[in-house]
């Protein structure tokens, strides 16, 4: 399939444009670079043997996007795009509904202009409301978002449920990440998070290289084995392939479905620190700090209808999520800047 790859660029998207390579779709980025590099498709194509069209722009632009889908031979979308900075949406929420949503509706405005209906978008665990039991399952409450980022993520599944049901050809796939985490294997991608990391992983990883002091443990009074934060990490290549099972699926499937992308094992912040440590020879100062505003103690995902409907499961461990992001942070320390 040729799959459109907003965002392609991007932490998520280079490493689903390597996965959907290998599965032998042929992936066009389109991105405005705004919280990413080119340079990341140039390792791709040095991972891969093959070179990504690439297109510099912005998913609100529909003049462009109606250029793209004349020019080229479009079976399905994959949206990435997307402000995902949970804190900052809080001080610019206007940006975040903006570019969230706008982009979600001019991509459909014109993919149904070109009678493209295969739509996937990165949605979040963000989603699930903080009163369910664990574990999640696609079924579980959703809303009660703490956050303008969130909502964004509930308000396009919205969106894109009612055009499923206004137009029924239309095929949507709403993916749910858990905690999306280390790097490919061979250290040429990976994610580089602009300024301080808010998420525990690149903060682990900048810690243990010495750019940050130490970590901030947010809570260690949670209801939970070691009284911290406990979430679903999966291996980026993983949720990755996830995302070549929802194209396949997509091919032949119409109407709306949901699944969560996750492991389905909880670990906590310090399990994280100490596989770190253990895995890769390292340090990783911390401290207990004061819980974090809005953080649940405990979300990890229920994947099984994603094995049994996508045939997909997360293969990576926790050691392997510690080693990649690692080999990454060592070998590129400041990301894809010379
Ligand atoms: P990322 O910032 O690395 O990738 C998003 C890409 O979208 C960036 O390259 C950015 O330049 C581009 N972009 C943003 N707005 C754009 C626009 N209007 N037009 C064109 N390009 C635009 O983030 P990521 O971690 O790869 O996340 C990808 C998607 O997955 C996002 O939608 C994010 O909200 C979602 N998601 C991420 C996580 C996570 O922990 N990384 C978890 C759940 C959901
Ligand atoms: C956060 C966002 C969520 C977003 C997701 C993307 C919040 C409240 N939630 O989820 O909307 O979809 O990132 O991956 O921001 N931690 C520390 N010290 C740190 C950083 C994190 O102890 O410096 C702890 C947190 O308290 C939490 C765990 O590590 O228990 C994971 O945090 P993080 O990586 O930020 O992910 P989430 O909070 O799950």
């Amino acid at each position: 399939m040729n799959v459109l790859v907003t965002g392609g660029t991007g932490y998520i998207g280079s490493h689903t444009c390597v996965e959907l390579i290998k599965a032998g779709h042929k992936p066009i980025a389109l991105d405005n670079l705004c919280n990413s590099s080119v340079e990341s498709l140039n390792r791709v194509r040095t991972i891969t043997g093959e070179e990504v069209p690439f297109i510099k722009g912005d998913v609100c632009d529909e003049k462009l996007l109606h250029e793209i889908f004349a020019r080229h031979d479009i079976d399905g979308v994959i949206h990435f795009a997307g402000l995902k900075a949970v804190g900052e949406s809080v001080e610019k929420p206007l940006d975040y509904y903006q570019n969230n949503l706008g982009s979600t509706m001019s991509l459909c405005r014109v993919m149904s202009a070109h009678n493209v209906k295969k739509f996937i978008f990165s949605s979040s665990a963000t989603v699930y409301s903080g009163d369910n039991e664990m574990p999640l399952r696609e079924t579980s409450k959703t809303g009660n978002c703490t956050n303008p980022y969130g909502w964004t993520k509930y308000m396009c599944e919205q969106i894109l449920r009612d055009i499923v049901k206004a137009d029924p050809e239309w095929s949507v796939v709403l993916l749910r990440y858990f905690n999306p985490v280390g790097a490919h294997q061979s250290g040429l991608i990976g994610e580089h998070p602009n300024g301080i990391p808010n998420n525990l992983m690149p903060y682990i990883s900048q810690t243990a290289i010495g750019k940050r002091d130490h970590l901030n443990v947010y809570g260690n009074d949670y209801d939970t084995h070691d009284g911290t934060g406990v979430r679903d990490y999966i291996h980026v290549v993983d949720l990755a392939r996830g995302h070549v099972a929802a194209v396949n699926y997509m091919q032949d499937h119409k109407g709306e479905s949901v699944f969560n992308l996750g492991t389905g094992h909880g670990y906590s912040v310090l399990d994280m620190v100490h596989a770190f440590e253990e895995a890769n020879g390292v340090k990783v100062p911390y401290e207990i700090a004061p819980r974090r505003p809005g953080d649940l103690g405990t979300c990890y995902a229920d994947p099984t209808k994603s094995r049994e409907v996508l045939g997909w499961e997360a293969e990576f461990n926790q050691v392997d999520m510690c080693r990649d992001t690692w080999n990454w942070q060592s070998k590129n320390p400041n990301g894809y800047d010379e």
